[in-house]
């Protein structure tokens, strides 16, 4: 077995378990993930794909929406999920690196929270251009490198999940390898998920009332937690 090859098992099996042992409670709530479709502004009867959809949160968004959903993940536990919840979509497992899907036949592609898991995340993005049409809209939430809980927990204090392959890059290494492979930047925005907690915390109702909407907050979107990307082919 190649190195690569092994540490592809290493990180399946690590979201294996995770999903084994915590499902639900690993992933934000469904609620969370409403605001990168409302980003896409997508059409009744489009393609979405979720590359590494994980238990397929955003997929249930995308019902809503009465698109046409789907979705891939190298975890079978997270796919079977799908499969339960989701019966209508195309739920694959698969490896990003190499999707499972034709030429050209996706209007629109998210991947959150899982490009910085991907092993050769050029790979996975040129396979996001490939299937993805000429008009094609991609929203992706990434970890930002330039935070002090990155920095200095999670690097510093060597606390990154290396089982999960976790990652992060600066906005700026993210914005560099986007335009590299072929991707145009349409906007980019903090990742709203802490403003929208600090509202449950303080009891005001599960979510802020205008959680779709992305707000400036008082963070600097250089050192936001993690950022969404909207971008398009170039
Ligand atoms: C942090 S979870 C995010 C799941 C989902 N995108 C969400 O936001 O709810 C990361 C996901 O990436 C998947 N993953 C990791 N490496 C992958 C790969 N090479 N190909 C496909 N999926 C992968 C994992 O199985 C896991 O479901």
């Amino acid at each position: 077995m190649s190195e690569v090859t092994a540490e592809q098992e290493r990180i399946k099996n690590w979201f294996e378990n995770t999903y084994q042992k915590r499902g639900n409670l690993y992933l934000r709530p469904k609620a969370a993930y409403e605001i990168f479709l409302h980003l896409l502004k997508p059409q009744k009867g489009q393609n979405l794909l979720d590359v590494a959809c994980g238990l397929g949160r955003l997929l249930e968004v995308g019902k809503q929406y009465d698109l046409n959903l789907h979705g891939v993940d190298i975890s079978e536990n997270a796919i079977k999920a799908v499969g339960e919840i989701l019966p209508e979509a195309v739920a694959k497992v698969g490896n990003a690196e190499a999707l499972p899907f034709d030429d050209n036949s996706m209007d629109m592609i998210t991947c959150l929270g899982s490009l910085e898991r991907i092993i050769n995340l050029e790979n996975a993005l040129k396979e996001q251009l490939r299937v993805g049409k000429s008009t094609a809209k991609y929203c992706y939430m990434v970890r930002n490198s330039n935070r002090a809980t990155w920095k200095l927990v999670k690097n510093g204090m060597g606390l990154k999940n290396e089982a999960g392959h976790q990652g992060a890059k600066t906005l700026e290494e993210w914005s560099d390898i986007f335009r590299k492979v072929g991707f145009e930047i349409e906007q980019v925005v903090s990742d709203q998920w802490g403003r929208m907690r600090i509202w449950r915390y303080l009891g005001l109702g599960i979510f802020h009332p205008d959680y779709k909407t992305p707000k400036k907050g008082f963070v600097p979107l250089e050192n936001a937690y993690e950022f969404i990307f909207v971008l398009r082919k170039k």
